[in-house]
């Protein structure tokens, strides 16, 4: 599913974001920056371990929630990773919409700042952080879009969901906007 807004595009696909092949790709990573499971564990065995060691020497404070660093792409063919934090689920009234909506608009400012022309996200914060998915859709995509709309860079960005469910959850979403 592919959606234009403005320069640029949205495309939502079912897969594997280690084997996309675009400028930057996303990480759901930790504050620490600490190799962990799911999607983490995936970039790094795929990237190799040039970068974490990466990480640890360039951002030894970690990264804050609701921001996101860059590293190079070690054994990956793109350009960049870039390591963003999403928020923990408390239950949805300590912050955690704006929180995951900021993971996703840093990772939009680090493509501009990069001069990346295309990025694939996976569903930050809906694994091992219990985001609800849908509200993540909601607000991962809304947040997108808007950053799209508000900036003249033509950008090919790729939402890569690793299961049915959240492709459904966010094709649900994407297509409801175009109402
Ligand atoms: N490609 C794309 N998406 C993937 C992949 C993959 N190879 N592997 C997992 N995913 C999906 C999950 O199915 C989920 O939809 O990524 C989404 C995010 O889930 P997690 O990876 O668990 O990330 P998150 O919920 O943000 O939790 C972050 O988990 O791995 C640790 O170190 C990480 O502590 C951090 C926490």
């Amino acid at each position: 599913m592919k959606v234009q807004y403005g320069n640029s595009h949205i495309e939502l696909m079912q897969g594997d974001i280690t084997l996309q092949r675009v400028d930057a790709i996303v990480n759901a990573a930790n504050s620490d920056l600490i190799v962990g499971g799911g999607v983490d564990g995936a970039i790094h065995r795929a990237a190799g371990a040039s970068v974490n060691e990466e990480t640890s020497k360039r951002y030894p404070l970690g990264c804050p929630t609701g921001d996101a660093v860059a590293s190079g792409p070690g054994d990956l063919p793109v350009k960049f990773i870039f390591h963003a934090v999403g928020p923990v689920w408390r239950g949805g009234r300590d912050g955690e919409p704006e929180q995951l909506r900021s993971a996703y608009r840093r990772c939009l400012e680090l493509t501009i700042g990069y001069q990346c022309a295309s990025i694939a996200f996976p569903a930050i914060s809906t694994g091992i952080y219990g985001f609800p998915v849908d509200l993540a859709a909601e607000n991962s995509l809304d947040e997108t879009r808007a950053f799209l709309l508000s900036h003249p860079a033509a950008l090919a960005v790729q939402f890569v969901l690793f299961d049915a469910g959240t492709y459904a959850a966010f094709a649900r979403v994407l297509d409801g906007f175009a109402e």
